[in-house]
């Protein structure tokens, strides 16, 4: 926990927040799948059975994505032309064209449909040492062509034991949001990289706290345009914790990995919200 509270402070805490008002936004919740370096061919049948899903279930006030690997957004986006759920990708180069083996542009993505990019995961931070600079530069790129971007956030487990967070979470967020960023193409993903794929959630209380913070420092770059960023939590979450998680202040839906590769899993992610 960020602070150590009981259970019953910590409703009091959110039963508070709410009654002085910080924000709770009106837009559409987004629940966004992360598959990250998971899914072939066959994982059209997933595709085939979440559109059905929806189709046959009225889900209240919810925008759904997915965000295949590059190679599948072809497929999903064709498959999903005619439902809601939209088709994203999970990063994309911070150049537009040119000699750069292996990457894929954003205009790329959007040639294939793609309609989101999710840009700065942690992993990509860690595994390809990706900087705030270059993830800057990668939400400029995405931006131009029109993706909305959704960028990643979060604290490492020694940041968090060094009481760090909200230093390294107001870092990234102002390095990351340099130039001629649209705050109306832009969501954030607030995600501890200790609960990635762990089973561990920091209390209700402290994702509260770090939205409020997150939803505060963006209000001082964007001013009431602020409203229009949605702020997704991240890390373990499932079909046990959505409902809680998501009717926190300011959290505005959730970046699922592990959870959103399974049909079932997901169906019963989205059945809270019907
Ligand atoms: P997880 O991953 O839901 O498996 O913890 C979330 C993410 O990395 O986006």
């Amino acid at each position: 926990m960020y602070l150590l509270v009981t259970k019953t402070q910590e409703i009091a805490y959110i039963k508070i927040f709410k009654i002085i008002g910080l924000n709770k936004m009106t837009n559409k919740l987004l629940i966004a799948g992360n598959w990250k370096m998971n899914g072939n061919k066959k994982d059209i049948s997933f595709i085939k059975g979440l559109s059905k899903f929806i189709s046959n279930n009225k889900l209240k006030n919810i925008e759904v994505l997915i965000c295949p690997p590059f190679t599948l957004i072809d497929k999903f986006s064709s498959l999903t032309s005619r439902s809601p759920i939209n088709i994203g990708a999970q990063d994309c180069s911070s150049n537009d064209s040119g000699a750069y083996t292996g990457e894929i542009s954003a205009s790329m993505i959007k040639d294939f449909n793609g309609k989101y990019c999710i840009i700065g995961h942690s992993e990509r931070r860690i595994y390809h040492n990706e900087t705030n600079n270059l993830i800057n530069n990668k939400i400029l790129q995405a931006q131009e062509e029109n993706l909305r971007t959704i960028l990643c956030v979060g604290e490492t487990l020694s940041d968090r034991k060094n009481k760090r967070t909200l230093r390294v979470l107001g870092n990234q967020i102002k390095s990351s949001l340099k130039g001629k960023i649209n705050p109306n193409q832009l969501d954030i993903a607030y995600e501890p990289v200790w609960a990635i794929g762990t089973g561990l959630v920091p209390s209700n209380y402290d994702i509260e706290e770090i939205h409020n913070f997150i939803f505060n420092k963006l209000k001082k770059i964007y001013g009431n345009r602020a409203k229009n960023i949605r702020i997704l939590y991240g890390g373990s979450v499932n079909s046990n914790n959505i409902s809680s998680i998501s009717s926190l202040n300011n959290v505005s839906g959730a970046l699922i990995g592990g959870a959103s590769l399974k049909i079932g899993d997901m169906k019963s992610i989205l059945k809270q919200f019907i």
